[in-house]
């Protein structure tokens, strides 16, 4: 058991390398490097992060493994290849082909996994390494052994959702970030990010998905005792896009510093239910908003939300409150 776990972990570990070399290295990895070199992915940053090619034969890591006295059965267990059955024969074959290959690493920084982007249009986009004895999507973050550090530093970390997001905000010296591997955040996640830090930034895309997790997302992390803020992303951008834009700066002080809080946040997601400009729209808003208002813990923390909603919507703060009094009740 204890052996086949070792035996994995050295042949994730040499297709790491593997796969590297070839990008870096090789006439195979050319286009790979064009690709990169276009998203401005720095020399430096393939290099920190591992970045590799996986070229796009069916027979490419799995006899350069098998060589070096891997079995066919132990490789598909960690996710490096996989099998077709033929008859009565499996076939075996290289599960990423023609891929840029992002390593996923456990908190001590050894390789159990792969994230693998194509170069071009095709689906699916990125292909994750599956399940595996040494790979939990539930319970690993892409990048925390390198932001844990980082993490504890600024006693803040991003949540972002996908690699090149991590690795554009390094390359603009944002290190304190982890993204999820293609699942919504578990339990397990919050407890990893609340071992190390004290608030998470959530910033997910500006699409409907990303939304949508951010929500998700919330839930699960509302209660870990972290601070929850949500960075509202131009329509269109993710953080990736974002950074290559306007610069890692730009990032911190007009996303970061006008990220909502997650009473903020919910007002705001709610309000796209409804439009305000039609009185009785406006006033199913409000009542729903007081209704979300009137569940938050705080008083001082009512008194604030209230307040604004007064500000906002041109309403005495004192009306506001009588129905507060009444979502109370309507409750008990
Ligand atoms: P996105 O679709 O936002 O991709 O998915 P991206 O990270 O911005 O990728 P680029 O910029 O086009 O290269 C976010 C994350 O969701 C997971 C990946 O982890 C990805 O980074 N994902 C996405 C998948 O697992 N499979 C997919 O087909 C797409
Ligand atoms: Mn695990
Ligand atoms: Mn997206
Ligand atoms: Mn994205
Ligand atoms: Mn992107």
């Amino acid at each position: 058991e204890e052996d086949e776990r070792q035996q994995m972990r050295k042949a994730l570990d040499l297709a790491a390398k593997l796969y590297h070399h070839i990008l870096v290295a090789t006439e195979y990895g050319k286009a790979a490097r064009q690709y990169l070199r276009r998203r401005n992915v720095s020399p430096e940053a393939i290099a920190e992060f591992q970045l590799g090619y996986a070229p796009p034969s069916y027979q490419f890591l799995l006899p350069f493994l098998k060589k070096r006295g891997f079995h066919e059965e132990l490789l598909e267990k960690a996710g490096l290849i996989t099998s077709r059955d033929k008859g009565s024969k499996k076939r075996y074959f290289d599960l990423f082909r023609d891929r840029i290959m992002f390593p996923i690493h456990d908190s001590q920084g050894k390789v159990i996994a792969f994230g693998g982007r194509l170069l071009g249009d095709g689906r699916p986009k990125y292909l994750n390494s599956p399940e595996s004895p040494l790979f939990h999507k539930r319970n690993h973050l892409f990048n925390l052994h390198r932001s844990r550090s980082h993490m504890r530093k600024e006693a803040s970390v991003l949540l972002f959702e996908g690699y090149m997001d991590v690795i554009t905000a390094w390359q603009a010296g944002i290190c304190n970030t982890v993204a999820t591997l293609g699942t919504s955040l578990t339990d397990a996640h919050a407890r990893l990010i609340k071992r190390n830090t004290d608030t998470v930034y959530i910033c997910y895309d500006a699409d409907n998905a990303g939304q949508n997790a951010a929500v998700r997302g919330l839930d699960v992390l509302k209660g870990s005792e972290v601070a929850v803020k949500v960075a509202q992303m131009p329509v269109g951008l993710d953080p990736d896009d974002y950074i290559r834009q306007f610069g890692g700066t730009a990032f911190k002080e007009e996303i970061l510093a006008a990220s909502l809080s997650l009473t903020a946040f919910k007002l705001e997601s709610l309000k796209k239910n409804y439009d305000l400009k039609d009185e009785d729209q406006r006033m199913k808003y409000l009542a729903e908003a007081i209704d979300a208002i009137a569940e938050l813990p705080l008083a001082i923390e009512q008194d604030h939300y209230l307040r604004r909603l007064s500000e906002e919507f041109q309403l005495s703060l004192e009306a506001l409150k009588e129905e507060r009094r009444k979502a109370r009740t309507r409750k008990k």
